[in-house]
């Protein structure tokens, strides 16, 4: 048996990959179209594993994923593959609009005819599992009720739009050909391998070189944090045993505001980089959090995201192991023993984005 898995160069794919080649000697295809937000570093471990091929391409190509389909005969398709930074889609919502919803959209009629084409038992054992966001509800006022699977779609920006869409394609190829989909709704990750545009990998990559700490608005917006290893035990559980055609909500039950995280960020670096030419001393006595600089709102924010994780826990049994504090920790830690990794990425097209968008 085999999976494939596409966007698996990315922060969350990536991660995936290496706890499935952790937990199971199924192979693995990752198809990734190596966008700016592609690393086929985050998975050099790998490259003599013969569990693990990489093929590089786009979702969207019929010709290419067909081939991979017959080639490799999934049991799995694992549907990573998106744009999926908000500010990026506020620039420029086209590549959004056309890998998130045309792209999974011709993976699906791609996948559809591959699962037409299999034997009733393999066609009764195939799952289309589809990665998706909490961002598709939209915001939450400060008492609401966490997102449960039944909230109303509310998209607000170009990015969230595009995971909705993509969410009703996947639902509407069940319904309407029975293709054996299951979506995830997943709330905010981090850890390892993401890309220093993301809230978290970009407070820690600017406190170290001593830039500002750009924190949107009164950075009172309340995100639900999840460590991503725990994400990918969760993929994992719903893959194994969730029901066919079924949504699970993913979350951490770590709701925090921005200025939170960024001021935890600063604290743990005080801890473990105390030398810094940053950190608190007699000259500098703010220490990184002098580096924090309040700037102006991203336009549309949603200012509350909540997940209820009740049905994952209580009909899959899943729930995260981390907790906030142990997961960022590791993950201050991650950054700081990889900054190779750190600095192969913050050059070229990572210098124009941090321009156009912090100018
Ligand atoms: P990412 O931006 O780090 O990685 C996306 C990957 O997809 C990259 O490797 C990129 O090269 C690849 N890709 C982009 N367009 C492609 C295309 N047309 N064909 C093939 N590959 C393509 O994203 P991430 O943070 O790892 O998120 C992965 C998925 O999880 C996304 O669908 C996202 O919406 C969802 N999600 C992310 C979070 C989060 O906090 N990061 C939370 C919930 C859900
Ligand atoms: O909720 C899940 C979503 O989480 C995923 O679907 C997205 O793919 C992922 O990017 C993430 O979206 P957010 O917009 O919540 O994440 P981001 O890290 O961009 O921002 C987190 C919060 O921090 C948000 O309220 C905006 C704020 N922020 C972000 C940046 C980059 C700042 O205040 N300053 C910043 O420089």
């Amino acid at each position: 048996m085999t999976i494939l898995v596409t966007g698996g160069a990315g922060f969350i794919g990536s991660n995936f990959i290496h706890d499935w080649l952790s937990q199971t000697n199924e192979p693995v295809v990752n198809l990734d179209k190596l966008t700016y937000a592609g690393n086929i570093e985050n998975l050099s471990s790998l490259s003599d594993d013969e569990r693990y091929t990489f093929a590089s391409g786009d979702i969207g190509d019929a010709e290419l994923v067909r081939k991979l389909l017959f080639e490799h005969k999934p049991r799995a398709i694992l549907n990573f593959a998106a744009e999926s930074h908000v500010d990026r889609s506020i620039h420029g919502p086209e590549d959004f609009i056309e890998t998130n919803i045309v792209g999974t959209f011709r993976l699906l009629e791609t996948v559809r005819s591959y699962w037409d084409s299999l034997e009733d038992v393999d066609r009764d054992a195939f799952r289309f599992l589809h990665i998706s966001t909490d961002e598709v509800y939209g915001t939450l006022a400060p008492d609401a009720a966490a997102f449960t699977e039944k909230h109303r779609y509310e998209p607000n920006s170009p990015y969230s739009a595009s995971k909705a869409s993509s969410d009703h394609l996947v639902r509407a190829y069940h319904h309407t050909y029975g293709l054996p989909v299951l979506t995830t709704n997943c709330s905010n990750n981090y850890g390892p391998f993401q890309f220093p545009e993301k809230l978290i990998p970009l407070m820690i990559h600017n406190a170290l070189a001593g830039k500002p700490l750009p924190v949107y608005g009164d950075g009172q917006q309340i995100r639900d944090w999840l460590y991503v290893s725990d994400h990918c035990s969760a993929i994992r559980r719903v893959l194994e045993a969730g029901k066919v055609g079924e949504v699970y909500n993913i979350g951490g039950l770590n709701e925090k505001a921005n200025l939170d995280i960024v001021n935890t960020i600063c604290d743990l670096l005080e801890e473990l980089t105390p030398d810094s030419q940053f950190s608190r001393s007699e000259k500098n006595p703010e220490g990184y959090k002098g580096l924090i600089t309040f700037v102006t709102d991203r336009p549309g924010h949603d200012r509350r995201y909540a997940i209820n994780a009740e049905k994952i826990n209580s009909e899959l049994d899943w729930q995260p192991s981390e907790t906030f504090e142990s997961g960022i920790r590791k993950t201050v830690e991650w950054y700081l023993n990889n900054q190779e990794w750190v600095q192969h990425i913050v050059s070229g097209e990572y210098r124009d984005w941090v321009t156009k968008q912090y100018a």
